[in-house]
């Protein structure tokens, strides 16, 4: 596991977008929603208006979405990455937050990943608390691609990106811890103070389901970009 501590959330997006750009010309990459990877697909929209990126021959699997809700309501993964993806993909693929049977839209999306050769690098981001994707406090290594109830610190997160508490879905679609081992790299991002414990229990406790990203140990090519405050409870440095 690498671990590299950057002065700032900007120096962070500037470094996250450079590991992007790197994927390769055809990359299938796995992306998260949140305000931790905003400033990370500004610089990367930057870059490619510049020349200096190009990510039109990538393809890119949103790592989650909301379910029960349609596809494009306000809140949901689709409309966010709608909103701050501005650089061009070869392609962008979402679990349909409007699928009648949200397991087993889980199911077929991670399905059609496998088949297109899986990720080649898998950007995450970390919940307070300590979710990656939407795989909850709980979930194991093993969990697989699947429908999910959300945390209510989860739904919190997002009653603004819906308009209130009450509008965000109670459930969600995740790639599974699975899935995300089976990326061939792993970049995992995470900035702020509210952020430093959680990054201390994912990095440096034991593996364990209570911090679904503590299995990232498990994974041979991690790399974890984190601003100073974020870095600020860990003991190794
Ligand atoms: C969200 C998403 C995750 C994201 C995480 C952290 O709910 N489901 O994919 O990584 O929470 O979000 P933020 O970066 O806003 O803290």
């Amino acid at each position: 596991m690498r671990i590299e501590i950057l002065p700032d959330d900007i120096a962070l997006a500037a470094r996250a977008a450079g590991v992007i750009c790197g994927a390769g010309p055809r990359a299938h990459i796995g992306l998260p929603t949140g305000g931790t990877p905003v400033r990370a697909y500004a610089e990367l929209a930057r870059r490619a208006a510049a020349g200096d990126c190009d990510l039109s021959g990538v393809t890119a699997w949103a790592v989650d979405e909301f379910a029960g809700v349609p596809a494009g309501t306000r809140g949901t993964n689709a409309a966010f990455f709608a909103r701050h993806i501005a650089f061009p993909l070869r392609a962008l693929h979402l679990p349909d937050a409007g699928a009648a049977d949200a397991a087993a839209e889980a199911a077929a999306f991670a399905s059609r990943l496998r088949d297109a050769g899986g990720l080649d690098l898998c950007v995450l981001g970390i919940g307070v608390n300590g979710h990656i994707a939407f795989n909850e406090p709980g979930a194991p290594a093993d969990a697989q691609a699947r429908a999910v109830d959300l945390a209510p610190e989860s739904r919190a997160a997002h009653a603004a990106a819906f308009g209130s508490l009450d509008a965000v879905p109670e459930r969600g679609m995740t790639l599974g811890i699975a899935d995300i081992l089976a990326a061939r790299a792993i970049l995992a991002l995470a900035s702020g103070a509210a952020k430093a414990e959680i990054v201390r229990r994912a990095i440096e406790g034991a593996p364990s389901a209570a911090v679904p990203a503590s299995w990232l140990q498990r994974h041979g090519n991690v790399t974890w970009l984190l601003d100073e405050a974020a870095a600020a409870s860990l003991a190794r440095r």
